[in-house]
């Protein structure tokens, strides 16, 4: 063909980037790889091999060590001997060491592409143009942040040794997410690849012992979800980073509970895609391209759901079925292909199986007329439409290059379509009105939104997200966080004295559900007058409301002396109490401002009644009258603290290539629950509600079981202090078992737990269903009395979750 026809007719020659380099490393390392660790190559122990096969042809590449028990332990031993020099290494030794492997990237980049494209399908174009410079940025960026570390994180430590589990979809790319933030942290790792795309991962490893990286800080461990599963297990492992199926993640939630181990999991999603009738519909049909069939839609973050306004339904489908038929899917090492493989039959047959399911249920099917390679893996770009809001494709993550198309009219009917499913990972917002995009954003239940623009990732922007879609960010700021802990859990502080709570001797006499004390204001001996009945009670939407049971319990004196009777809340006290927490959405849409007023008026009113409060201390729990006074005090100023941080929690600007601004804003998480110990039965409730409101989140709180008769008193002061119904609802009852419904509770989005340690592992274990956040406020145990273990940003990071939006500008 001449030029000149070429020209007429714009088709594309086979334009094949050479796989030669590859094919050198992948023979130099035949018949198969082992695992790398202590900067060695590790042949299997059991001797089991996994084969790779390159996706788009079906040849097998080479074979992959299948990690067993035996081979796991002896990375997670030269992780932790690394442990010790790595963290202790000055920042700027660290910061050394990632820049070098951010250059050593760089300077083998193509072989780095090639193989990735080789191993997982994906079109070079990606590999090389996308997925390998993000990946030298992460590195360059967390260069700089080890730099910084000791004066941008004060007080702050490493977690340990982190055992790094990543899929298949992007697969070195994940890689620099988890090794990058924590080696630039001061921690090791123990790196477990998926199954089917190890080779970067083991090339990496090669590159960064070339680069000087020390033995034992970096291991790679091969193998499928079994030795994933080893991994998560091993107690020498301190955090599990995770991204992966929702499934899986709930799995490892489920098998860590109780540990002490710390847990971030990035999970799936099924993230709307919000087309305004005002939209720039040509740019549209290109954010629709790179939101679904970028990497053939095996992207976490796809816009797989297209929520298009009605007004512009018909023509932003036929541009986009006209674009649909320009793209071209083939082989992925062609410079020119847009679509390249998927990465293993048993994907593409559930890619099948859910677009059958999906016309079973009535949707239509729309894909372009050319036919794909039959060689292969591969699976052309979809249109669907008929799709209702509750069937399987538009519920149900496909990962795959499927889109499913719905209509909505108003900006409520949109967000309320983008919301409708339970996941949270992130949203695009097509409008030419910044202020319709900004406010869909806003109200969009996802870690990243994307206006005008879709599928932008940056080092320094945080990723992760809401709901089902897991938990922690990586990159930005606050993906440091994931990786670091405060220096006093490893440096035990010295404990405040503090005796409040003492030894509880056996009950003398009433039992839960006597009438212990009925008495409000009987005046003792000679008394003319009966007492009048005084039903304990609960708090629940700004009222006070009579346990379900009908039961309540005494609460004893130190000496066996009945002081006075609280409520026997259950379930149904919890769900009620749950719903008004959900109804008052008026408090996080507030601003915080008016937040703060409240907190403060709480603290003036408790201040009113602080003689009372302490002698209520010290009659429940034995304690000098003096320790009862300074609780209260302490109480005060713990309100005064979290008056004080709810306008001052602000978000960031991150630096990210965009021409524009990428916001990332602090957002309450919803409602939560708070389960609280015994040991100050005032200032422990008071110190976790407190940063939870002040934050926007509304709060179901446990009071201490034993001395709940402090929460009690608490009721009139958060009636007369201007504190909407529903923010706070108190029910008192059997910890553990509140806190295990909590946790069960789909409703509720994130647990606070302070008390035993089975307790602590069933809710743990209990919070897998919808996989809220989880924390366990004491562990290692802390003083809550204590100002550096008792407040602080800390506290308010686990009350809030961040939202990365981002926003260009220009035309
Ligand atoms: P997966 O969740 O099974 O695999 C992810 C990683 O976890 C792999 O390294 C795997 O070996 C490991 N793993 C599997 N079982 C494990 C266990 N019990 N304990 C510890 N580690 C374990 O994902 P899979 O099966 O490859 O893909 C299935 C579906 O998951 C996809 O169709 C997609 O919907 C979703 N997915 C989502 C991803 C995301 O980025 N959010 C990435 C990969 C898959």
């Amino acid at each position: 063909m001449s030029v000149a026809e070429i020209f007429e007719t714009m088709a594309y020659g086979p334009a094949p980037e050479s796989s030669s380099e590859a094919g050198r490393w992948l023979d130099a390392h035949r018949p198969a790889l082992g695992h790398f660790i202590d900067n060695r190559p590790a042949p299997p122990r059991e001797g089991e091999y996994i084969e790779s096969v390159n996706p788009a042809d079906g040849k097998k590449l080479i074979d992959v060590a299948q990690g067993g028990a035996a081979d796991v332990d002896m990375a997670v031993a030269a992780a932790r001997d690394a442990f010790e020099s790595w963290s202790r290494a000055p920042g700027h030794v660290r910061a050394r060491h990632l820049y070098a492997l951010a250059r050593a990237v760089q300077r083998h980049a193509r072989l780095l592409a090639v193989l990735e494209t080789l191993d997982n399908g994906k079109p070079i174009r990606e590999s090389r143009d996308i997925d390998i410079p993000l990946v030298a940025r992460h590195f360059y960026y967390h260069a700089g942040w080890a730099q910084l570390l000791v004066n941008e994180f004060p007080g702050h430590a490493p977690v340990g040794v982190v055992g790094a589990i990543i899929p298949w979809n992007f697969p070195l790319l994940m890689l620099a997410w988890k090794v990058a933030p924590a080696l630039a942290t001061g921690n090791t790792v123990v790196l477990k690849p998926a199954e089917y795309t190890s080779l970067t991962a083991l090339l990496f490893a090669e590159l960064a012992r070339e680069a000087g990286l020390p033995p034992g800080v970096l291991n790679v461990v091969t193998g499928d979800g079994r030795t994933g599963e080893l991994l998560v297990a091993h107690p020498g492992v301190d955090k599990i980073a995770f991204t992966g199926s929702t499934e899986v993640g709930r799995a490892i939630r489920q098998s860590t509970a109780g540990t002490g181990k710390r847990l971030s999991l990035e999970l799936g999603g099924k993230s709307p895609f919000v087309v305004c009738e005002d939209a720039d519909l040509d740019s549209v049909v290109e954010g629709v391209v790179d939101a679904i069939w970028f990497n053939q839609g095996q992207v976490c973050c796809a816009g797989s759901r297209l929520l298009v306004q009605e007004g512009v339904e018909a023509s932003l489908l036929a541009k986009l079925r006209a674009r649909m038929e320009r793209l071209r899917v083939g082989d992925p090492l062609d410079k020119a292909i847009d679509i390249g493989a998927i990465v293993a039959p048993v994907q593409l047959q559930r890619i099948r199986d859910l677009v059958a399911q999906g016309e079973r249920e009535g949707a239509t099917i729309w894909q372009p007329s050319w036919a794909c390679p039959t060689e292969g893996l591969f699976y052309p770009p979809t249109l669907v439409t008929d799709v209702a809001p509750a069937s399987t494709l538009a519920q149900v993550e496909v990962f795959g290059p499927v889109l499913a198309a719905m209509t909505f009219r108003t900006k409520s009917e949109a967000v309320a379509l983008a919301n409708n499913t339970p996941y949270g990972l992130a949203a695009s917002v097509w409008s030419e009105n910044i202020n319709t995009a900004l406010d869909i954003a806003r109200d969009i239940k996802a870690g990243t939104v994307w206006i005008n623009c879709s599928n932008l990732f940056d080092a320094a922007s945080g990723f992760g997200g809401y709901r089902e879609s897991g938990f922690g960010r990586e990159g930005g700021k606050e993906g440091l966080n994931e990786y670091l802990r405060p220096a006093w859990e490893v440096v035990p502080h010295p404990p405040t004295p503090s005796p409040t709570v003492r030894e509880r001797p056996a009950p003398t006499s009433a039992e839960p559900g006597d009438q212990a004390e009925r008495s409000a204001g009987a005046g003792g001996e000679g008394w003319p007058y009966p007492p009048i009945d005084r039903t304990p009670k609960l708090y629940v939407g700004g009222k006070q409301a009579r346990p379900d049971s009908g039961y309540s319990r005494p609460v004893l004196a130190p000496d066996g002396r009945a002081v006075g009777e609280a409520g026997e809340g259950n379930r149904k006290d919890i769900r009620n109490a749950v719903e008004a927490a959900r109804g008052a959405t008026a408090w996080a849409a507030g601003t915080a401002h008016a937040r703060a007023q409240v907190i403060y008026y709480i603290a003036e009113n408790l201040a009113a009644r602080a003689d009372e409060l302490a002698g209520r201390l010290s009659s429940m729990t034995g304690a000098h009258p003096e320790e009862g006074r300074g609780e209260v005090e302490a109480s005060i100023e713990r309100l005064f603290t979290y008056a004080a941080w709810a306008d001052k929690y602000d978000g960031l600007v991150h630096a990210t290539p965009l021409r524009g601004v990428t916001l990332a804003v602090n957002e309450p998480i919803g409602v939560m629950g708070i389960a609280c110990d015994d040991r100050y039965p005032l200032l422990g409730l008071v110190a976790l509600v407190a940063p939870a409101i002040a934050m926007g989140n509304t709060v179901v709180v446990v009071p201490s079981e034993r001395y709940p008769l402090a929460a009690t008193d608490l009721y009139q002061v958060l009636d007369t202090s201007d504190a909407p119904a529903g923010v706070v609802n108190i029910v008192t009852g059997p910890r553990d078992a509140l806190a295990r419904v909590l946790a069960e509770h789909d409703d509720v989005d994130a647990i606070w737990y302070a008390g035993s340690r089975e307790g602590a592992r069933a809710v743990e274990q209990a919070s897998a269903g919808n996989l809220k956040r989880v924390w366990i406020v004491d562990r290692p145990p802390r003083d809550l009395m204590d100002p550096h273990q008792g407040q602080g940003q800390e506290f308010l990071r686990e009350a809030t979750q961040v939202k990365n939006m981002w926003v260009p500008s220009g035309d």
